[in-house]
């Protein structure tokens, strides 16, 4: 029988989302299905008429793939559970989103987000009885139980660009040159692009630093005859009190920024040496998808379809020693994934005599 599948992506967006849809919708109809791309996430079932596109292969050709951002937009505002009414007041609006879903006569939903929103579509699938796969996607890399999430490869490529980019010009003035990187609470972003872009020091929020270390390595960049010296810090570590470099916006929410100019001045505190900052912020979540996250986002929405054709739902797809394979989406909420300090990616950059702000 001819089954009609949904498909949304949730939060925040990331490079390689349209390559899963496009990926999801030539396999759905390679199985002579439907699928229906639900707009803004779930938000597209708040609205009247509900707002969702018939989504053919003939929209979807190689040039998608290419493409940042989402063809199907998002948002990663509006909990459906406590949605902020214009009114000032907050109310449970799941009832009208599950009867969305149903009235669009959906066999089952693909849901491409992050921890934060598979916990909320998870819940919602729970309370409506539908039937849900996920997809990981986020720059953060934060999801557990996969080894990657659609997005982070590109983010990682953005951040070593920065700092090929930032290197000639701290060389030319004599300067240490700060880069602050996106990744929320966890240090994959800062870490990985900051051993591949040849960074001196890497702060990320699961290891404790001191200025002390940072200035001390900075010293011995110089002694070494180095007249510059290249400094990542991802957005959540936190100042040496342990305040949360956060702003609170109008909205009422607060959002991470600045902490790379507060180590930008500790450092010229510290050791002197004119210091300069660049906060890289959502450039990280533009831009083409690189190969891999391309890659990535094909198996995984091909999978994500596979996953519904054999009946296997609460499942997330999953990259795991070179195969795509399928986890409970529970589970993988559940682990979250940080940086491990004894991993081997810490162990290399230590290796690399980069600083990691620990150091006595
Ligand atoms: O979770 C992805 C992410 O890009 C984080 O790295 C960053 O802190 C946050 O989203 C930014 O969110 P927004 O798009 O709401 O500014």
């Amino acid at each position: 029988m001819k089954k009609r599948i949904g498909i949304l992506t949730s939060g925040g967006d990331c490079a390689g989302l349209n390559a899963a849809i496009r990926a999801a919708v030539h396999r759905a109809d390679l199985l002579g299905w439907e699928i229906y791309g639900i707009l803004d996430g779930t938000a597209g079932l708040l609205c009247d008429p509900l707002q969702y596109r018939v989504l053919t292969p003939a929209m979807f050709d190689n040039n998608v793939m290419r493409m940042g951002g989402t063809v199907l937009g998002t948002t990663n505002k509006g909990n459906p559970f406590a949605y902020p009414m214009p009114d000032g007041t907050i109310k449970d609006r799941t009832d009208e989103i599950i009867n969305g879903f149903k009235s669009l006569g959906l066999d089952s939903v693909i849901g491409i987000g992050g921890d934060g929103s598979f916990a909320i579509l998870r819940k919602l699938a729970m309370q409506g009885g539908i039937r849900m796969v996920g997809i990981p996607k986020t720059i953060d890399n934060d999801i557990g139980e996969t080894e990657t999430s659609i997005g982070f490869d590109t983010a990682v490529s953005v951040a070593t660009e920065a700092l090929d980019r930032l290197q000639p010009t701290a060389a030319s003035h004599d300067r240490v040159m700060v880069l602050e990187v996106m990744g929320r609470d966890a240090g994959h972003i800062a870490l990985s692009a900051g051993i591949a872009g040849g960074a001196d020091v890497i702060l990320i929020p699961e290891i404790p630093y001191r200025i002390s270390s940072v200035a001390k390595k900075i010293a011995a960049v110089k002694e070494g005859g180095r007249n510059f010296a290249l400094v990542v810090v991802s957005e959540a570590v936190k100042t040496v009190d342990g305040d949360a470099s956060q702003m609170k916006f109008t909205d009422g929410q607060k959002r991470y920024g600045g902490i790379g100019h507060y180590i930008g001045d500790q450092i010229f505190k510290a050791t002197g040496s004119e210091t300069r900052v660049t906060i890289l912020g959502h450039v990280q979540r533009g831009s083409s998808p690189t190969y891999n996250d391309r890659l990535i986002a094909s198996a995984f929405g091909v999978k994500a379809v596979d996953l519904i054709a054999e009946g296997r739902f609460d499942r997330m797809v999953a990259w795991k020693n070179r195969e795509v394979v399928d986890v409970p989406i529970e589970a993988a909420i559940a682990a979250y994934q940080a940086v491990d300090i004894n991993s081997s990616l810490v162990h290399t950059a230590r290796a690399l005599g980069i600083s990691l702000g620990d150091e006595i």
